[in-house]
């Protein structure tokens, strides 16, 4: 089973508008609502995929998420904008603030869980109150190999805790690095496997044992927010499965190109996964 980990879950709301013009009025098309944080977007694509998960992490009162460790503050909202040409203006909530108690409760929880997991994937921002080498400490109680999936000095203090695989974006990549990547060198220096995701040009996997660049065939239209979860998805799929590490790049590829055209974070398509699929472009160094 894959356990993921979501310390800032959220409420996720999706409005879709025609246009988006600051200063004006608009009318919403459609509200989507969903529990969400980044964990939980992978865990949902997992069960789609019909692949073993189990999502944990804290959540406040007012949110439906089974065995995460609740706390008292409400959870953060998460609030997309869409637009139909695939435009995504995202508004993002701190979060609840977590007390030493509560965090505390987490990790006990943890400890019974993550000896469970052939995977742990720890994704998403750190809540107020919680430590900023929490996933440092999450990482050294796990025996399992840990995929993280965050940003700033939380995966700066992770790096350090040797997790198995890395997912920045470019950006998260580029504060990392402290300048603008240059790939798939500049990967090699952080010590740890990395698979760095460059949006519609695809991605590139660096390893102890080589290096990969993938890219879909066309860039899709959609919703881009999410397709860095499904491709973490993929890349806990392929480790539980031992897959080898280009089939592993492809997948993502592909899965996380087909979220795109999914309407929310957390699903994909899976017509466009298949046909996807068979027409990744994947390369050698
Ligand atoms: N417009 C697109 N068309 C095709 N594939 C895309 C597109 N946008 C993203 N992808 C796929 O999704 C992957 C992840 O995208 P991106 O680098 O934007 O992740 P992210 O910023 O971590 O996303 P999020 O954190 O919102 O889930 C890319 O590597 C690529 O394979
Ligand atoms: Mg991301």
């Amino acid at each position: 089973v894959i356990l993921t980990v979501t310390l800032n879950a959220a409420l996720d709301i999706t409005y879709q508008v025609d246009t988006h013009q600051p200063g004006h009025t608009h009318r919403v098309r459609t509200v989507h609502t969903r529990p969400g944080g980044k964990g939980v977007n992978v865990a949902d694509v997992l069960t789609q995929l019909g692949e073993p998960v189990h999502a944990t992490g804290l959540a406040g009162p007012d949110v439906d998420l089974p065995d995460f460790v609740p706390i008292t503050e409400p959870t953060r909202r998460t609030t997309t904008i869409l637009t139909p040409d695939g435009t995504a203006t995202l508004f993002n909530e701190p979060g609840p603030h977590v007390t030493a108690g509560e965090w505390a409760t987490f990790l006990d929880h943890y400890d019974s869980l993550a000896p469970h997991a052939h995977v742990v994937v720890l994704s998403g921002s750190l809540p107020p109150g919680i430590p900023t080498d929490a996933y440092t400490q999450l990482i050294n109680r796990t025996t399992t190999p840990v995929i993280l999936d965050t940003d700033g000095d939380p995966l700066r203090h992770g790096l350090t805790a040797q997790p198995a695989l890395i997912k920045p974006n470019q950006h998260e990549l580029q504060r990392l690095l402290g300048r603008t990547p240059r790939l798939p060198h500049d990967c090699h220096e952080l010590g740890v496997p990395v698979a760095a995701t460059l949006g519609p040009a695809g991605a590139v996997l660096s390893t102890p044992d080589g290096c990969w660049t993938a890219r879909p065939p066309r860039p899709v239209t959609g919703n881009p927010t999410g397709a860095g979860d499904a491709f973490t998805a993929a890349l806990a799929r392929g480790l539980t499965d031992r897959k080898p590490w280009p089939d592993i790049l492809t997948d993502a590829v592909a899965l996380s190109a087909a979220a795109v055209a999914a309407p929310h974070a957390g699903a994909y398509n899976p017509t466009l996964y298949r046909e996807l699929t068979r027409l990744v472009d994947v390369k050698e160094g």
